[in-house]
């Protein structure tokens, strides 16, 4: 029997939660609370995958543009997520990592963020990634800017590039899920999902389960990728 395809880099957008509060008459914050909620077991779903590397879209750089009181209401989710989270996190032998843009987000956050990270940075099972403040063209202008003032001059390769993302040690994503029906990326692993597969499920991301995740491996299992090539 040959063995079953898995990704290395799993990576999912997190889409829905509004939708999901708004089905239940509930406020939009109850929504976002849900998601996190859900996160937690998917990370030992995902881990008991033997998936390496996980990474959420949990907030773009364009998702500032929301009313404030949801901007607020969710940072201090990723607050409370980070705090009552990490051990369990770190029991399962996951490493916890932040991905995105550090300007705009509340100094205490931004603290508890490098703490989680520095508390969980010897843990090799997981590479957990919470995408806050991420956004994909704003990852590639960065990476531009630290390479002309690095060296001006001389011509840029992929690899120059690349070294300069936020987590240049992460492999491209193998596998990108989006929850709740849209069918986009919305400005998430621009440049690293150039050979991607995709998954589109309707469910709202609160909903998301363990059934979900297996239909969603075993879609991927299935896909044939060339990379440009001919088929193998
Ligand atoms: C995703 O859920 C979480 C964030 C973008 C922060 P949404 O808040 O986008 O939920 P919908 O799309 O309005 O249902
Ligand atoms: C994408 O969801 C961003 C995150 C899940 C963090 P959005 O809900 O912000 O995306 P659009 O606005 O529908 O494209
Ligand atoms: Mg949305």
């Amino acid at each position: 029997m040959t063995e079953k395809k898995i990704p290395t880099h799993l990576a999912i957008i997190l889409d829905g939660n509004g939708r999901w509060a708004k089905k239940r008459n509930l406020p939009r914050l109850m929504g976002h609370r849900a998601g996190l909620r859900k996160l937690e077991d998917m990370v030992r779903l995902v881990k008991r995958e033997g998936i390496r590397y996980f990474s959420v879209y949990a907030f773009s750089t364009e998702n500032w543009n929301r009313p404030q009181m949801e901007v607020t209401g969710l940072m201090s989710l990723f607050r409370y997520y980070i705090r009552r989270k990490v051990d369990e996190i770190k029991s399962e032998g996951a490493r916890i990592r932040f991905c995105g843009r550090k300007d705009r987000l509340p100094e205490d956050l931004l603290a508890q963020m490098k703490w989680a990270e520095d508390y969980t940075k010897d843990e090799k099972i997981l590479d957990f990634i919470l995408c806050i403040n991420y956004g994909g063209r704003a990852e590639i202008i960065d990476a531009v800017n630290k390479l002309i003032a690095e060296n001006p001059q001389t011509p840029v390769t992929e690899q120059d590039l690349r070294k300069h993302f936020y987590l240049p040690d992460v492999p491209d994503p193998d596998l990108i899920i989006r929850t709740s029906g849209e069918l986009r990326l919305s400005n998430f692993w621009l440049w690293e999902s150039a050979y991607s597969e995709y998954y589109f499920t309707d469910i709202h991301w609160p909903d998301f389960d363990e059934a979900e995740l297996k239909r969603a491996l075993e879609n991927y299992a299935g896909r044939e990728r060339r990379y440009g090539g001919l088929k193998s």
